[in-house]
């Protein structure tokens, strides 16, 4: 593990590299990473390295996204594979037939989506500014998209708009219940209940925070609370514990792990950083289409 860790510093040394991760890979991977954090962050770091390549250590939308915002750096994926299920649950037809019904509409895509769903939209946000991004556009209808749970979740609090929802969703926070979440309160009655909006109705609902990674991360670290029921995945409980030990962390119910994002080892950032397999490669087209929404997030969330 050792001599993995150090052959990854002269990896990146030798090829002028930066590894970001999201939190919900591996802890050996956070452990390595330069950087580590939510989709908001690692969208705005990517405009901010100076490093000739990205290591995305996250799922395909995440490397998709650092390329589209920084068309003259490599980004290299140690894993080609892990991709995010919800990312593909809506398509370019749907978003057409919504412009049919809805010339005004304004198509609000969640960064969780492939780059040729954003080509087609008119802003990204991800879970940490949709609510602010939302609320502050001057259309009265929007067509959020992919991700069913968290329009609803948008929907609700931003009442004076007619936020049509899709059917997307996180199949790793669709499977938090509400009922098992009522059980693991009583279990726990003190703690505090942080989740991502992600999860379904009956579970944000019930939460004392509802929030993005970064978001529950930061609840927990300023709370004078010792216990938390975290509603996502258990990638976090690595920052936890890093941030307060003594505190307790219980998941809602086991597993609640993103198999795509356990995908990324040590090993796999090695290989990619030695041959520079992996690249992610855009047409000039889509990247020109699909860069325009998510700068227009970077603008908005400012
Ligand atoms: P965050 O933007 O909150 O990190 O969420 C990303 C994600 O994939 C949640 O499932
Ligand atoms: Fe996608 Fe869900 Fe995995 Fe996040 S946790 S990357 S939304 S499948």
């Amino acid at each position: 593990m050792e001599n993995k860790v150090l052959k990854i510093q002269q990896l990146k040394k030798e090829k002028d590299a930066v590894v970001l991760a999201h939190y919900y890979v591996p802890d050996e991977v956070q452990e390595i990473a330069d950087y580590i954090g939510d989709s908001y962050y690692l969208s705005q770091l990517a405009t901010q390295v100076k490093e000739k390549t990205v290591v995305l250590c996250g799922v395909s939308f995440m490397g998709e996204s650092a390329k589209l915002l920084n068309p003259q750096k490599t980004v290299l994926m140690p894993d080609a594979e892990a991709d995010c299920p919800m990312a593909h649950m809506c398509s370019v037809e749907k978003i057409e037939e919504i412009r049919r019904q809805y010339p005004d509409v304004a198509v609000v895509c969640y960064v969780n989506s492939t780059a040729e769903l954003k080509a087609h939209s008119d802003v990204c946000v991800t879970s940490s500014n949709a609510l602010k991004i939302v609320e502050n556009l001057p259309n009265k209808n929007i067509y959020f998209i992919p991700d069913g749970n968290l329009g609803r979740f948008v929907a609700a609090k931003v009442t004076d708009k007619n936020i049509i929802l899709n059917d997307g969703y996180c199949p790793i926070h669709k499977q938090i219940t509400g009922e098992a979440l009522e059980a693991k309160m009583k279990e726990h009655p003190q703690a505090e209940v942080l989740v991502h909006p992600e999860c379904v109705e009956e579970v944000t609902k019930l939460a004392d925070y509802a929030g993005s990674t970064s978001g529950i991360i930061q609840y927990a670290k300023d709370s004078d609370c010792r216990e938390f029921i975290i509603g996502t995945e258990t990638g976090v409980f690595h920052k936890l514990l890093q941030n307060d030990p003594d505190k307790k962390y219980y998941p809602v119910m086991e597993p609640q792990i993103c198999w795509d994002m356990k995908k990324i080892t040590l090993d796999k950032i090695i290989e990619v950083l030695e041959t520079g397999k992996n690249e992610i490669c855009l047409s000039e087209e889509l990247m020109n289409a699909a860069n325009k929404p998510l700068e227009k997030m970077l603008e908005l969330a400012k």
